[in-house]
């Protein structure tokens, strides 16, 4: 079993309860920034033999991967036995394909990078849309996690009544392995270039008092969210909880889901975020045993 986590390039709630679960030891290393900007990195942790795993979410990886590929391979030249990344949270996944005319595709390049410097990858609910696996662009092995049964779990617990709503089809996935026993719908969107998006709903059946639940893997600009919030007014008076797996939120998204009647914002803990409600470490631990 995995016993040496390191958590870059901060430590988290999900690091630390993964290391609790597996009775793990804390990864050690220094890094800092020379004068000239470049990076120094030096190994505090004896990893040799080892096997290893950095948890890393990538929200904002820009600024921190080529140190992340520094990290991973000090681990290797010092002898690490395996070196795994767990990404509760996988970016570059949504330019899968050439939209316009000599765009880059840089879900394959970072794909090739990642495989290039780790043995396997680990991650939650990654965004295949136009992928159907990892494998497709990922050339080390990959588990693909489902924080489904742990959101499921956490609406019996909290939520009497639920209805559930995927605000696109793209959603459809998610709302469906989560609802089990509960109504759902699901909402048409179109996003246009500038960002906007427009959502349609189909005609629905009196909500009553059951409590909107919305549910999609991503919360990133906040648009999806808000413009689906926006349209329920009307249709029902019960304010609505909104789910998502990986809160990035980008900009003051959290404030303006807030601001628009929104009862409550539940995540899990993939990125760490004040709405953390939902700890995804059990099922990481899972995947670190293989
Ligand atoms: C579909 O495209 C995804 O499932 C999410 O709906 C999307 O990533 C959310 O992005 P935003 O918050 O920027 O609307």
């Amino acid at each position: 079993m995995i016993r040496l986590v390191f958590d870059f390039p901060y430590d988290t709630s999900l690091g630390q309860n993964v290391r609790d679960k597996v009775n793990g030891e804390k990864g050690r290393f220094l890094m800092r920034t020379f004068p000239d900007g470049e990076t120094y990195v030096r190994l505090e942790s004896l990893v040799s033999g080892r096997d290893v795993v950095i948890n890393a979410s990538f929200v904002h990886a820009n600024d921190w991967f080529l140190n992340l590929l520094f990290l991973a391979d000090a681990l290797h030249s010092q002898g690490a036995r395996r070196v795994g990344l767990l990404a509760p949270y996988l970016s570059y996944m949504r330019q899968d394909t050439v939209f316009h005319p000599g765009e880059a595709v840089t879900s394959k390049t970072f794909a090739r990078l990642i495989s290039t410097y780790f043995d396997y990858l680990i991650t939650i609910d990654p965004h295949l849309h136009r992928y159907h696996s990892l494998s497709e662009i990922y050339s080390i092995p990959s588990t693909v996690l489902h924080a489904a049964p742990l959101i499921s779990e956490w609406i019996h617990q909290h939520v009497e009544a639920p209805f559930l709503i995927g605000p696109d089809g793209e959603s459809a996935q998610w709302v469906k392995a989560i609802a089990r026993e509960i109504p759902f719908v699901v909402l048409n969107k179109v996003r246009h270039e500038d960002g906007r998006v427009e959502i349609s709903w189909p005609p629905l059946e009196d909500l009553g008092e059951k409590t909107p639940i919305f549910v999609d893997d991503i919360i990133s600009s906040g648009a999806t969210m808000l413009q689906a919030v926006k349209h329920l007014k009307g249709l029902t008076t019960v304010k609505p909880i909104c789910i998502a797996v990986h809160p990035i939120f980008a900009d003051n998204s959290y404030q303006k889901l807030q601001e628009v009647g929104v009862e409550r914002i539940v995540t899990c803990n993939s990125i760490p975020h004040p709405s953390n409600e939902i700890d995804v470490s059990s099922i990481c631990v899972e995947a670190l045993k293989f």
